[in-house]
């Protein structure tokens, strides 16, 4: 296993093209989830200096926080509540651009200004698990993050 991943290119799509092929290969070569969330969320944050990335897994009919990289985060949240429950509850990806603007956002931190949520499936297409990701910065998400980071919700185990 690398102890670092190349980060090739300047653009942010650049970027997810020199990522995504070594992390499918580092996805592949584990089948333990956690294990694989966890190194995302460091790849993640360190390539793109996001303010805060992080998975959150259903369990019980709620979602509970697992692995993350950045500030302390909220640990439960209901179906329906906030951009991670409401991704969960419509099973889709949400862009968005304002938290100030989104109905409903839970602010973990006050400063989180712009997210991107996306579902985890399993092999029959339910949610077990939300990638949650937030910037600092109005305005960082938008089509490119979304295809690249569906794409990379793909690799995980589907069984
Ligand atoms: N903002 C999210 C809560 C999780 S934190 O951003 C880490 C939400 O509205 O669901």
């Amino acid at each position: 296993m690398p102890e670092t991943l190349t980060l090739g290119g300047e653009s942010k799509e650049e970027r997810y093209q020199s990522l995504m092929p070594q992390l499918s290969a580092l996805m592949s070569g584990e089948s333990d989830d956690i294990a694989n969330m966890a190194n995302v969320a460091a790849v993640l944050k360190e390539s793109f200096d996001f303010f805060w990335v992080g998975f959150y897994r259903v369990l019980n009919d709620e979602l509970i926080l697992g692995p993350f990289q950045g500030p302390l985060a909220c640990t439960r949240i209901a179906k329906g509540k906030g951009a991670c429950g409401q991704a969960w509850l419509n099973n889709e990806t949400i862009v968005i651009p304002d938290v100030d603007k989104f109905p409903g956002h839970i602010a973990c931190s006050s400063l989180s200004r712009s997210e991107i949520v996306l579902p985890i499936h399993d092999a029959d297409g339910v949610v077990v698990a939300i990638l949650d990701i937030d910037s600092d910065e109005t305005d960082s998400f938008d089509h490119v993050d979304k295809q690249y980071l569906e794409a990379l919700t793909l690799l995980f185990k589907k069984d």
